[in-house]
């Protein structure tokens, strides 16, 4: 008889969605098996991120992350963590129309274990979402700060400033609702727009620089870990130093292999 406690719960549709006002929802981007096995047990949802685009492919924006590339992380996000709840971040110019984000999310189904797809916009997205959602499709919306809108709004703006703003933000949110989506990432906007927008709606809401009145949060892996260097965001905690972590392990590896040290008689054959 085993005595190890695993108190995993995989998660599905109704028990993200019975999560609102009952608990806060952990979600974490991972782009690969090795990662995704360490968030398995821990994490409520493993989001695909076309984050991916800039923190693994190194690019300057999320906007030439294809379908392809998302099929392949998402493959790889499964096979390390089969159990997890994983959500495909559908990428720019997939779901241009009603029809043509349809084939693609089959596409996502046919080819990958993900439970669902994400798909940024507001009331101008909601009928693709109805379309989806109709057709057996589990959406994940996204709105406020939209990355897939930085070159058409001029960069990345914070949401929720104003009383008109936060109107429409709360528009969005029931207009993706009302499409069928089960949960929404609100990202970029200001705390007290975020919890309007929260208490308007009955799904859940996971936030990224949305403050705390969210139904849970959502951080990109390497942000978090602190293997970005670059600039650390404000809504962004380190839980890891890992950018120093590797550069001192890497230096004392080669510390160890110009000294002789390693690879020590206990490591040879
Ligand atoms: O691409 C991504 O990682 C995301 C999260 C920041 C929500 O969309």
């Amino acid at each position: 008889m085993s005595i190890i406690k695993n108190d995993f719960e995989k998660m599905n549709i109704t028990k993200i969605k019975n999560s609102k006002n009952n608990k806060k929802l952990t979600m974490i981007t991972a782009y690969d098996a090795l990662f995704s096995k360490l968030f398995e047990e821990v994490a409520d949802m493993i989001l695909v991120g076309d984050s991916l685009n800039m923190s693994f492919a190194g690019k300057p924006d999320t906007l030439s992350a294809t379908l392809d590339q998302m099929i392949y992380h998402t493959n790889a996000v499964c096979s390390g963590a089969p159990r997890a709840f994983t959500i495909l971040d559908m990428p720019f110019g997939t779901y241009i129309n009603k029809d043509e984000a349809l084939t693609n999310a089959i596409k996502v189904y046919a080819q990958t274990n993900a439970a669902a797809i994400k798909i940024e916009g507001g009331e101008d997205r909601a009928e693709i979402v109805k379309h989806l959602t109709s057709n057996s499709i589990a959406v994940m919306g996204h709105i406020g700060l939209m990355p897939q809108y930085v070159r058409s709004e001029g960069g990345y703006k914070v949401r929720g400033k104003s009383t008109e703003d936060t109107e429409q933000l709360i528009k969005d949110a029931i207009a993706i609702e009302k499409a069928g989506a089960f949960c929404i990432v609100i990202e970029g906007v200001k705390s007290e727009a975020a919890k309007k927008i929260t208490e308007a709606i009955n799904i859940p809401t996971i936030g990224i620089g949305a403050g705390n009145v969210t139904d849970g949060q959502v951080l990109v892996w390497s942000d978090m870990l602190g293997f970005f260097e670059d600039f650390k965001p404000k809504f962004v905690r380190h839980y890891m130093n890992g950018a120093k972590n590797v550069k001192d392990a890497i230096n004392q590896y080669k510390t160890d292999v110009q000294n002789t040290s390693f690879p020590s008689s206990k490591e040879e054959y």
